[in-house]
């Protein structure tokens, strides 16, 4: 039997599986390159401007994805506790994405403008300050670090040439913007501009 041939001879299994598994990942994710909805950012998007791309750094060299998300999934329990669901048309800048896996704490993507900046401040120094219960790790350092700004605009046009719609004026103007701030500061610009294009209904 040709089945039977396929089943005994594991090289061959292999390949045929690989080729299955190709055709079914192609006809799949090729599509999604050429597809609008995914492709064109939002009504009224930005790029980062110059503090806030410094603090998506810090919060990536600091972990924060380890224990957050940026990706409110469709569903009722989760739009009804952090807005409206994500959608990929916020995330076309994202080099790298952040969207996560884990939720030690709560999602992330529409924190924007949720808390004052004097909140966020006390908050990453101790958390306990503001949650008396909270498990999160306190960053008091952030406000000592200043931002590197001389790799700032090194960074935009990294970006630009990734298709960030970042202007001339932008990039020279970006060491300037961020010169003097501490990564506290940058942070806290990031976490203000996370997910306001689309407003939430809290
Ligand atoms: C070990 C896991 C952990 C890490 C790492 C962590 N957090 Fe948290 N975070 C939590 C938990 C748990 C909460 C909920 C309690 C609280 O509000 O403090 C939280 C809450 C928050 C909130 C408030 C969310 C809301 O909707 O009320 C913000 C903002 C936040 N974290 C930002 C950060 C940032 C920025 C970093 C990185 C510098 C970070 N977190 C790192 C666990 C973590």
């Amino acid at each position: 039997m040709k089945h039977e041939k396929v089943e005994k001879h594991v090289g061959l299994l292999a390949l045929l599986m690989v080729l299955a598994v190709s055709i079914g990942g192609l006809t799949q994710i090729v599509p999604l390159f050429f597809q609008d909805t995914v492709n064109t950012p939002v009504e009224g998007m930005k790029p980062y401007t110059a503090l806030q791309l410094e603090g998506r750094d810090v919060y990536i060299a600091n972990g924060c994805v380890g224990c957050h998300s940026q990706m409110i999934r469709p569903f009722r329990a989760e739009t009804e506790r952090y807005g409206h669901y994500s959608v990929a048309g916020e995330s076309v800048w994202d080099h790298p994405f952040l969207w996560g896996s884990k939720r030690t704490g709560p999602d992330l993507a529409r924190i924007g403008g949720r808390y004052s900046d004097a909140w966020h401040r006390i908050h990453l120094i101790n958390p306990r300050d503001v949650v008396p219960e909270s498990k999160m790790p306190a960053y008091p350092f952030l406000a000592h670090k200043t931002v590197d700004a001389s790799q700032t605009p090194k960074k935009m046009q990294a970006l630009r040439s990734l298709g960030v719609p970042y202007s001339d004026a932008d990039i020279a103007g970006a060491s300037a913007a961020v010169q003097g701030k501490t990564e506290l500061d940058a942070l806290v610009a990031y976490l203000q501009g996370l997910g306001v294009q689309i407003k939430s209904k809290r």
